[in-house]
């Protein structure tokens, strides 16, 4: 047994005119689910709190809450001290009771056809990762489209997309879903990293109804256009003056003895638009002993047309840059945008290693930069932090350089082509970004991806940093350091 106290935050309509944090202290056994704490507060020292729940073994989903910020599933988290226990982020009827009955509406529902069409076992395989959901409606109260658009959220996009893969069901799947605001996704990943049952609504469901969509010619024009774009030039995004490629030869050679060589995957934001950033990356990883090989004949890694449902070109975009580097003989690709990062991470099979920058110079180590009298707040870019795993890496590293100061981990809106396609939503969730930025107090913003980059400087006065370029700012500033030492 052990003794643990929580707090929970109660509701009572009747009562109540804004919502309130309750602690309590029980007893509980070791092991205990968040399930069990709400069991004993309830049984022994409140009846009056109102919680769902009903199989107790995560089936139903009927007791899904936040447990510290995080939606889950009571009955299968494993009880902490200290924690905080919250409704969903949906309407409160009492407590940790939410009305289900709005978004539970949206979800779509089968239409039986007449004859009994049997799925065969190929059609049933197709559409297992998409069935397995318990409603409980996690991944739609983490989804950012779902506050600021008409989205109806994830798990409609997993239904419309497993009911398209089912030989029974005669609707049109493909155009619901498009009307349901299926390019408003930002494939941010929040939903599928939520939910209890792992199921990949992202590339599963989303990115598959864009593709059927493409087919029937429903792909946005904006998206069309990018398209177009990478087949002419290589590149998603047009030039804006001299591209880095351009402006570094093949191999630059670190300024000691070299720890590693890598291959460097530039990427078109990079290469066209955020060059200085790429740039700075380099000088970093040449003051750390890295030696960076960069082939000329790479092109984009394709992720704009993966993610918008656009999949012609890709078998050739991926053949290309895979010999690029495989012909070198090289063993390890450094990527430094978090997208191209987990487009050859998760899209691609590639005889060689992905490494990002972050993982890079934690690995290898980095000569301690001098620090800044900077107060910062870190941007978790989603194909860094979901899309590869990366958290604590960029944050060890920027902690070396200035006072680091937290904010949620939430999407800023620039992904999945929504900022081409739908921009009044990627402005919407960029001027939250904003309200996050403000609500820390830092000074300058600092992330790891040219999209983020480039998308949050639109939507806040601070100025906004690659992680690299606040490393060599370190750097310079421990160089005037070093230089004035020794004149005195
Ligand atoms: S990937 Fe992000 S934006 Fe897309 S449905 Fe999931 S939570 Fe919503
Ligand atoms: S898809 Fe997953 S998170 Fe969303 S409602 Fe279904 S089980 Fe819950
Ligand atoms: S009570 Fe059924 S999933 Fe938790």
């Amino acid at each position: 047994m052990k003794k643990m106290t929580v707090r929970i935050l109660r509701f009572d309509p009747e009562t109540d005119r804004e919502s309130h944090w309750e602690t309590y202290t029980i007893t509980v056994n070791d092991g205990a689910r968040v399930l069990h704490v709400l069991h004993t507060i309830h049984d022994e020292i409140d009846p009056t709190l109102e919680y769902r729940y009903c199989c107790g073994s995560g089936q139903c989903g009927s007791c899904a809450v936040r447990v510290n910020g995080e939606p889950t599933l009571a009955c299968m988290e494993e009880a902490r001290n200290n924690s905080s226990i919250e409704p969903l982020k949906l309407t409160v009827k009492k407590d940790l009771v939410v009305d289900l009955i709005p978004t539970l509406e949206t979800i779509a529902s089968i239409k039986p056809c007449d004859e009994l069409v049997m799925p065969k076992r190929s059609e049933i395989d197709a559409m297992r990762p998409l069935k397995d959901c318990i409603e409980c409606l996690c991944c739609v109260t983490v989804c950012p489209a779902v506050g600021v658009t008409e989205f109806p959220g994830p798990t409609m996009m997993r239904q419309e997309m497993r009911l398209a893969l089912d030989p029974r069901d005669r609707a049109d799947r493909v155009t619901e879903a498009v009307k349901d605001r299926l390019f408003s996704c930002t494939s941010c990943q929040a939903c599928w990293k939520i939910c209890p049952k792992g199921i990949e609504m992202p590339a599963k469901a989303i990115e598959r109804l864009r593709a059927l969509a493409n087919r029937k010619g429903y792909t946005l024009p904006r998206h069309q256009e990018v398209a177009a774009l990478i087949k002419e030039t290589g590149r998603s995004v047009p030039r804006t003056g001299p591209t880095f490629l351009e402006q570094v030869g093949e191999v630059i050679e670190p300024y000691g003895p070299v720890k590693a060589t890598v291959g460097f995957f530039i990427g078109c934001m990079y290469n066209m638009r955020q060059v200085q950033s790429a740039l700075d990356a380099m000088e970093v990883l040449r003051r750390n002993g890295i030696r960076v090989i960069i082939p000329e004949e790479q092109v984009c890694c394709g992720s704009p047309l993966i993610r918008t449902g656009q999949l012609s070109i890709i078998d050739s975009l991926k053949q290309r840059n895979i010999e690029t580097f495989r012909s070198r003989g090289i063993d390890t690709v450094l990527t430094m945008c978090a997208g191209c990062g987990s487009t050859l991470k998760n899209d691609y099979t590639t005889p060689f290693e992905v490494m990002d920058f972050n993982e890079i110079l934690t690995k290898y180590g980095i000569e301690p930069p001098a620090r800044l009298p900077i107060r910062a707040t870190y941007h978790d870019p989603c194909h860094l932090l979901r899309g590869q795993g990366i958290h604590d890496q960029p944050r060890k590293l920027l902690r070396q350089v200035v006072d680091l100061v937290e904010m949620p981990s939430i999407c800023c809106g620039s992904g999945g082509g929504v900022r081409s396609g739908v921009p009044e939503e990627a402005a919407a969730l960029g001027a939250r970004r904003g309200e996050d930025i403000a609500k820390t107090g830092a000074e300058f913003v600092i992330t790891s991806c040219p999209f983020c980059e480039f998308h949050i400087s639109g939507h806040t006065d601070r100025p906004v940093r690659h992680v690299a370029t606040v490393l060599l700012e370190g750097y310079q500033k421990q160089d005037r350091k070093n230089c004035s030492c020794k004149k005195e």
